[in-house]
């Protein structure tokens, strides 16, 4: 696996595949590797010639008073990681390279219509810090394809909705969450629970898939269940951010003709920040 830490030099190894008529693919991450990445990469390798990941923890997504500090950061076990998957390129550069002028007075790339809502809402500018680099690692990389998790059920769609307002020449694929035995949605911020939290956790993804069971029995008071589904969590001992139930296309309320649906919660756990969704398929 090569590693390059400079965004030119990047644009030259990839330039030189496009010669060759090679498909790239990228899967970006902010690195803490799991299970739920390798799955990208295993996808990501089975659609294109070249697989490349990219490794950078983007300060312009954190706020303030948020962990960009204490995001987990390793290297070396990331490192050995992909090698053992395969990847052809790592590109991790530093924050000079991708920001040289700064954050501050950066263009900014903003979905307005999915970018305020849910934990757009609860953290302001977080989708704009998304958007942007994304749209940086796409022109660096220039995949022809580009995958996430769809744990991350939000940005994925303002990724998806980005790259059709702005014509970018490429896919973007959902992949769907890779979760722990008993249900937990894989994430690099599980560490940040103890062991008590640790065994709370999975209540999540419990209480979201019991909501799906009533949806599908035929309930559509989603307002009425979305509070349910806040109480359950509140109950268990989170501080629950939000449980919406949206149009899994929209993310807007849900209508009559939605045929897909996505439940959504962030709930924290101390210093820990859940974030998990269910889809429904309608009829
Ligand atoms: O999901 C992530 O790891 C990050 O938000 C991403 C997409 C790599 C952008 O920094």
């Amino acid at each position: 696996m090569e590693i390059i830490a400079r965004s030119d030099q990047v644009i030259q190894r990839v330039g030189q595949w496009r010669q060759q008529g090679l498909k790239v693919a990228l899967v970006p991450t902010m690195g803490n590797l799991h299970a739920g990445h390798t799955s990208l990469v295993d996808r990501a390798r089975e659609c294109a010639d070249r697989v490349v990941v990219s490794i950078f923890v983007n300060p312009l997504q954190f706020g303030p008073s948020e962990d960009f500090q204490a995001y987990p950061r390793t290297p070396q076990e990331d490192h050995a990681l992909l090698e053992q998957f395969k990847v052809d390129l790592l590109f991790a550069p530093e924050v000079s390279d991708l920001y040289p002028y700064g954050m501050q007075g950066h263009t900014q790339v903003k979905v307005p219509e999915l970018s305020d809502v849910l934990c757009g809402a609860v953290r302001p500018g977080h989708f704009v810090g998304v958007a942007t680099v994304v749209a940086k690692l796409f022109n660096v990389v220039q995949p022809d394809l580009a995958l996430f998790g769809e744990k991350d059920f939000q940005q994925l769609a303002v990724i998806k909705r980005m790259v059709m307002d702005l014509c970018m020449p490429l896919r973007v694929l959902g992949m769907p969450t890779v979760r722990e035995v008993d249900g937990l949605a894989m994430s690099s911020r599980n560490r940040y629970m103890n062991a008590q939290q640790r065994t709370l956790a999975p209540n999540v993804y419990r209480v979201l898939t019991e909501i799906k069971q009533e949806v599908l029995r035929g309930r559509r008071d989603y307002a009425a269940l979305e509070q349910v589904g806040f109480q359950r969590l509140q109950h268990v001992g989170f501080e629950t951010d939000y449980v919406a139930i949206r149009d899994a296309d929209s993310l807007g309320a849900p209508c009559e003709s939605s045929c897909r649906l996505v439940i959504l919660t962030a709930a924290r756990l101390g210093r820990a920040r859940l974030i998990d969704n269910v889809l429904i398929e309608l009829n």
